[in-house]
Parts: C-alpha cells; structure tokens; sequence
C-alpha cells in the first residue's frame, strides 16, 4: 500500500512578504487557482494501491490543514508538530503512524507542498518505478536535470542503471555551495533532488535508527504519547521539543548507502524562491515576471508581484517587489536566498 506523507510545516520565508507565519506559502495559491497544498493532493489521487494520506505540520495551522484536504476530496490524517523540527522528525513521525496503521512494509511516497510538476501522468510514471525499488529496500530519490548552478537544492551524482529509469546513487550533497553548484552542473552526471522520496516505514526508521539515533528516539517518543484529538493527532510536546533538529536530507539521505535515483523530468518547478514563482508565472520578452495590478516601464529580468495595490516601477534591473496589505519587499534578485535572513532580522528586531 502506498501512503502518500505530505510535508506541510515549512515557514516559506524566502517568499516573504507573501507567505507568512499565519499563511506560509503551501497553504496559497501562488500559480493557479488551488493552493500548492491542494495542488500536491490532486497529484497523489489517482495513484494506484493509495492509502489515506498522512499531512504533517505544525499544530498551528490545524484547521487550514484539515480545511484543504477537505477542499481537495483526499480525506486523511493529520499529524500536528508541537514545534517545527525540520524534516527528518516530521518524517520519521509519519512512518511511526504508517506501521502502526498498516505495517511496517507499507510504502510511504514522502512530498514536500512547495512544488508544481507539469505532467502528471510522468509523474505516476516515476513512482510506479520508485515503489519496485522500495520492495528491494531501497530509499528513492527522485532527480530533475538541472538546468542551472541553483545552490538552494540538494544534488544527486548518478551512477550506471540499475533497471529501467533506475539509476544508482553515487553521492547525494545538499545545498552545496555556488562553486560547487556550478561543477555539479558543468559535470553532468548531477541531478537535482525534488525533494520527494520513495521507501517503505521500515526502511527509513532503520537508517534514522542508524545514522540520527536521537532523532529516532525523540520521535518515537513524541509518537508513542501522541493524543488522538477529532481528526488530528498530536505529537507529544515535551518529547517533540528534544528532538534535534535537522532535515531528512542531511540527516538520512547524505549518508545512506541505499539510495537509488528514479528520473523525474515532469516539468518539475520549485516554488521555493520569488524568482521560481516567476519561472512558474511566465515572463515577458524582457524577462520580467508580473501578477496582479504591476505597471513596468524600462524594466528587465524582475519579478513584480502586487497583491492589491498598483505597483508602478521604471528603470529597474534584476529586482524584486512584492507587494502585500502589511509589508513591501524591494530586494536585488541576486540575492533573494537571503530573503530567509533577513526575515530572521525583522522577527528578532521585533
Ligand atoms: N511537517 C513539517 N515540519 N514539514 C516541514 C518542516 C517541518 O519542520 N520543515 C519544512 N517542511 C516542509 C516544507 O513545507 C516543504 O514542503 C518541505 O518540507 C521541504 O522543506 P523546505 O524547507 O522547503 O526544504 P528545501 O526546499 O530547503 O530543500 C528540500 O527541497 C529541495 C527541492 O525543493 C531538500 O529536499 C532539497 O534537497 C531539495 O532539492
Ligand atoms: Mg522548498
């Protein structure tokens, strides 16, 4: 059985002022008309063998969490985080509640919500042949070609074939830096990580056993004392707060020996940073990106975004704004990956 585990906790703040702490990104629609949460549940409904999927986030944002997947006709189960722990916690939650529902053999499809993939069908495609990887125990990545040195992805060395659209993992680095980024790309044997990931609840809570033990003791513990509350089931606070902290690539997928990378190249777009919205969006003949109410005069290569007043702008290069009712952003595009930051200076400035 196939348990779709979607990762719905992140912050979003590299697409501040837009996505914020009330509303982080996954919970907007920032391409379309269904939101990027709603969106990756319409992706998973017509895979075959589905169980109920399990959506993992912070406990703050129940009630949005549990409204989507209603809006999006994919009733399952939501598994609220007391505090954020990164990823491999989130994760390893997941898995405890998919063997003690269904087993410990029971396949889990891992999604991050910041994504928007072209074709779905390629996509089904692609974990059809993750899910045959999984039953020889392997832990799948699924890799896009990159076309560029972006230093904010994970990136996967591909080695000889192992079966049909399977290749072996080399090496698997993530966010390396923009050197090195750019020699991964000028290689070409890299692939991208999309940030899902294929492998059976056993699989994964074996190698965080072996490679992250607190976080599998932490885990197991916040799992073991977890709540049933209506539809939601809370993890245990006090033993979620001493879990370390740390994302399941650097936590698991750096460093087991099982990986296996299935190609993914479904028109794969990382909704993470303004100038991803803008590929996603489209742009003009002079590169610029607009949504909403945006007046350009003698401008190049910027993302503009209003979401209610007119943005009117002239003469800019390589910028971005971002308007929203409570806060303007105007930052170079260069440099939108220390958006992240300088969030963090605004929260702590208070
Ligand atoms: N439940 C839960 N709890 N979810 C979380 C948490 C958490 O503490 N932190 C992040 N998430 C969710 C985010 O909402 C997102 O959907 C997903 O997990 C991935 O987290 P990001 O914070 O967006 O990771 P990233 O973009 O820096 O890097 C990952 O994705 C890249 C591709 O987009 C990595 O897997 C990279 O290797 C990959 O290239
Ligand atoms: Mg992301």
């Amino acid at each position: 059985m196939l348990i779709p585990v979607l990762l719905a906790g992140g912050t979003g703040t590299r697409l501040w002022p837009l996505s914020r702490q009330s509303r982080p990104k996954q919970f907007l629609a920032l391409t379309g008309d269904a939101t990027l949460l709603e969106q990756s549940l319409a992706r998973v409904r017509r895979l075959p063998d589905l169980g109920e999927p399990l959506l993992i986030g912070s406990a703050e944002h129940r009630f949005v969490m549990a409204e989507q997947m209603r809006a999006a006709e994919m009733p399952g189960r939501v598994l609220l985080e007391p505090a954020a722990r990164n990823t491999a916690p989130a994760v390893a939650a997941a898995a405890l509640e998919a063997r003690a529902r269904h087993g410990g053999a029971a396949e889990l499809l891992v999604m991050p919500t910041d994504h928007a993939i072209g074709d779905n069908d390629l996509f089904a495609r692609a974990v059809a042949q993750a899910r045959a990887g999984a039953a020889a125990g392997r832990l799948t990545l699924f890799g896009v070609t990159p076309d560029r040195p972006e230093t904010g992805y994970g990136y996967i060395q591909a080695g000889e074939t192992l079966a049909e659209g399977t290749r072996a993992v080399q090496r698997f680095v993530e966010k390396p830096d923009a050197e090195r980024a750019a020699a991964y790309l000028a290689a070409g044997d890299y692939f991208w990580n999309s940030g899902m990931f294929l492998f059976t609840a056993d699989d994964y809570l074996d190698a965080l056993a072996e490679y992250a033990p607190e976080i599998h003791a932490a885990a197991s513990r916040a799992h073991a004392e977890a709540e049933a509350d209506i539809d939601f089931l809370r993890l245990d606070a006090e033993a979620f707060a001493a879990c370390p902290s740390d994302s399941i690539d650097y936590a698991v997928m750096e460093k087991t020996e099982r990986a296996v990378m299935v190609a993914l190249d479904a028109g794969w777009n990382d909704l993470g940073s303004w100038s991803a919205v803008g590929r996603a969006v489209g742009a003009d003949a002079a590169g610029n990106s607009r949504r909403g109410d945006v007046w350009l005069e003698d401008a190049e290569n910027c993302v503009v975004h209003s979401d209610g007043r007119l943005v009117a702008a002239l003469g800019l290069r390589d910028t971005l704004v971002v308007e929203t009712a409570e806060a303007v952003l105007v930052a170079d595009r260069g440099r939108e990956q220390e958006i992240k930051g300088l969030v963090e200076s605004l929260r702590a400035a208070g």
